[in-house]
């Protein structure tokens, strides 16, 4: 990682290198933490943050499904990634706001400690990953299943449920693939390690509603406005794992990922094993949205 800027800590910025916690830090023994990723984009009009608001909110919401309450209010949040992101003098990056039980008392119980909360960004380009952009991505079914939401609520994106992500990652990787997807308790499709799943049939986008135990995705609820605005037919629906292997395209989407082609799962081309039209005509549209040149969406980009 490239050293570069500051990071807002509890309210004041301090250089990169000394951004430090102690290692009786609660969440780092015992995953108490909810965080964001969110993405500032170089479009033609200055650096943009992309969909501030809705992260913001989602931090909050994922905040009080574990009861954590927050010492700072949204607009304080917000101001503060801003003033994270000016800091840094990076015009494009990734942005990770992180609110955690810190340092005081070691136990399972969380609460007698205080909550802290860190804001980093790091360089990070448009398009980054190449599989799933440039080629489609091959992908396996993991063999770890999602947890399941009655063990943890999955809707929170809590450091928590990384471990499980993890080693759905790490097994794709390992077997040669570039990314797992998960199913969930009921055998149906939930998501990627880190990304929402699409499929399309018939030019008709599916993709798994939030009670298969996914992340409700920022970039998943984008393409979902996106796709209605240019009238494709999205629902939201439960997919078994062979409705993917015979779909016409599959996607995936989120801040990191973007949106990004799969052509491969599990050895079975999918489609005729390149990114599909629809696929492809939302990648562009995203784009386009993401840098400010698409006037219906100009509302989800924040002006640093
Ligand atoms: C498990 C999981 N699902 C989906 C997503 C996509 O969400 P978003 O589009 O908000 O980045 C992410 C990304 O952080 C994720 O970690």
């Amino acid at each position: 990682m490239k050293e570069q800027g500051k990071i807002w800590m509890n309210g004041k910025l301090v250089p990169f290198k000394d951004a430090k916690v102690h290692v009786l830090t609660h969440a780092l023994h015992y995953s108490t933490a909810v965080f964001e990723g969110i993405r500032c984009y170089n479009t033609p009009k200055g650096s943009m943050i992309f969909r501030l608001q809705e992260h913001v909110d989602r931090l909050f919401k994922s905040a009080k499904m574990y009861s954590m309450k927050l010492p700072y209010s949204k607009n304080e949040i917000s101001k503060a990634i801003i003033e994270t992101v000016k800091a840094s003098k990076l015009k494009e990056c990734y942005i990770r706001p992180i609110a955690y039980y810190g340092y005081g008392v070691l136990g399972l119980t969380p609460t007698p400690n205080k909550i802290d909360l860190a804001i980093a960004c790091w360089e990070w380009k448009l398009g980054e990953s190449s599989a799933g952009k440039i080629r489609g991505a091959r992908c396996k079914v993991s063999s770890w299943l999602r947890i399941d939401s009655r063990s943890q609520p999955m809707q929170a994106k809590a450091a928590s449920n990384y471990a499980n992500a993890a080693l759905a990652r790490v097994e794709a990787l390992k077997d040669g693939y570039d990314e797992a997807i998960m199913l969930n308790y009921n055998g149906k499709v939930s998501e990627g390690s880190a990304e929402n799943i699409f499929l399309v049939n018939n030019d008709k986008i599916f993709t798994p509603p939030p009670s298969a135990g996914i992340l409700n995705g920022i970039t998943r609820d984008s393409v979902i406005k996106i796709a209605r605005a240019d009238e494709i037919s999205i629902s939201e629906t439960n997919i078994d794992r062979e409705d993917l292997y015979v779909a016409d395209e599959v996607f995936m989407t989120g801040t990191a990922a973007e949106v990004k082609s799969v052509t491969e799962i599990d050895n079975i081309t999918i489609g005729d094993g390149k990114p599909g039209k629809i696929t492809r005509k939302l990648q562009n549209t995203f784009l386009n949205v993401a840098m400010g040149k698409d006037k219906r969406f100009s509302k989800w980009l924040t002006p640093i």
